[in-house]
């Protein structure tokens, strides 16, 4: 009978980092980029650490998993308007019985969860995760792609040509200042990702393709910063956890791959690329810690389930009674 691993621990905090990834998480910590406002920590003096269901009611009343139509301004007034979805992608999408969110951890690697991961109605992959020669570990079913607007327009991605993002339905993300209008935000994007999406459309017309309303980014930043002692980054949520809250709005139960890093946790940022840095799997830019300890107060699955197969359930928000 052999003891079970460390699994995450939900309080984790920036104190028990690594010196070099302590300093740049307080970096991040003291920048505010997107001029985020909020009334300091909620703290545990003032308020107690509320349970995971309370938190799971939170995400689903207070997060609105929103996004860009044609009627919004000021895309109602661009001659381009047409090319966005007319129905937000919760009218279009599901529901989904069972999904799988894939983290792209380097800790997918030797796995074998592939089987697993495509027996799910609908699988959830991020920015430029490969299926290809991964088969065995990942799967190779891509039901949705989530993608930040820095995959979408660096040059190394290739997006426009490369057959990496012609299956399945895509969904694009680009942080906005946090008390911006859209009109605010077409103004000042983060990536050119208005334009990238223009030229994927006229290339890809039939492949459906939806931006994320930045407003959804920043209340999932809000209730993560509110449900933490400590200030978070002042900067948006991983796709990671954006790719899962999507997911719960679509699915009646979501299995979340190596989000929370099972035993073979490792500094490989990727299983699909040779790079080594521990600031993947713990957060340097992005509130990551504080994104996995809420992740794991939420988790409805065991801990030997983490360990073994770095395996994470969580409900979906149409099963919760709140
Ligand atoms: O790096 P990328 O954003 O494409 O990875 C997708 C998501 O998977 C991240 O946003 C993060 O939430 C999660 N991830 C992780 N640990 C890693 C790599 C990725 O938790 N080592």
């Amino acid at each position: 009978h052999r003891a079970l691993g460390e699994v995450w621990d939900d309080e984790m905090s920036s104190s028990m980092l690594g010196k070099r990834l302590r300093k740049v998480v307080q970096n991040y910590q003291a920048m505010n980029k997107y001029g985020v406002e909020f009334s300091g920590p909620g703290g545990v003096a003032t308020r107690p650490k509320v349970s995971g269901s309370e938190l799971l009611c939170q995400l689903k009343y207070k997060v609105d998993v929103a996004t860009l139509t044609p009627d919004l301004e000021p895309f109602s007034s661009l001659p381009w308007a047409y090319q966005l979805p007319l129905q937000p992608i919760t009218s279009d999408l599901g529901p989904y019985k069972s999904c799988a969110v894939v983290s792209s951890a380097g800790s997918l690697r030797y796995s074998g969860l592939g089987k697993e991961i495509d027996s799910h109605d609908a699988v959830l992959r991020f920015n430029a995760a490969p299926t290809v020669g991964y088969e065995k570990d990942v799967g190779s079913k891509t039901t949705v792609r989530l993608l930040n607007s820095q995959v979408m327009a660096s040059d190394d991605h290739r997006f426009l040509s490369s057959s990496l993002y012609s299956t399945g339905v895509l969904v694009a993300w680009d942080p906005s200042p946090f008390s911006a209008d859209l009109s605010q935000w077409y103004n000042k994007t983060d990536y050119p990702i208005f334009a990238q999406y223009q030229r994927y459309r006229r290339l890809h017309p039939l492949q459906p393709f939806y931006i994320l309303h930045p407003s959804f980014e920043w209340q999932l930043w809000q209730r993560i910063q509110d449900n933490m002692a400590e200030p978070i980054q002042k900067n948006p949520p991983s796709s990671g956890l954006l790719g899962t809250v999507l997911m719960m709005s679509l699915c009646e139960v979501v299995h979340v791959y190596e989000f929370l890093p099972s035993q073979r946790k490792t500094e490989l940022c990727h299983y699909y690329q040779r790079f080594y840095d521990a600031a993947c799997t713990l957060g340097a830019y992005h509130p990551l810690l504080y994104e996995k300890n809420l992740v794991k107060r939420m988790n409805q699955g065991l801990d030997r389930d983490i360990y073994t197969h770095g395996r994470v359930t969580l409900p979906g928000f149409s099963t919760l009674n709140c």
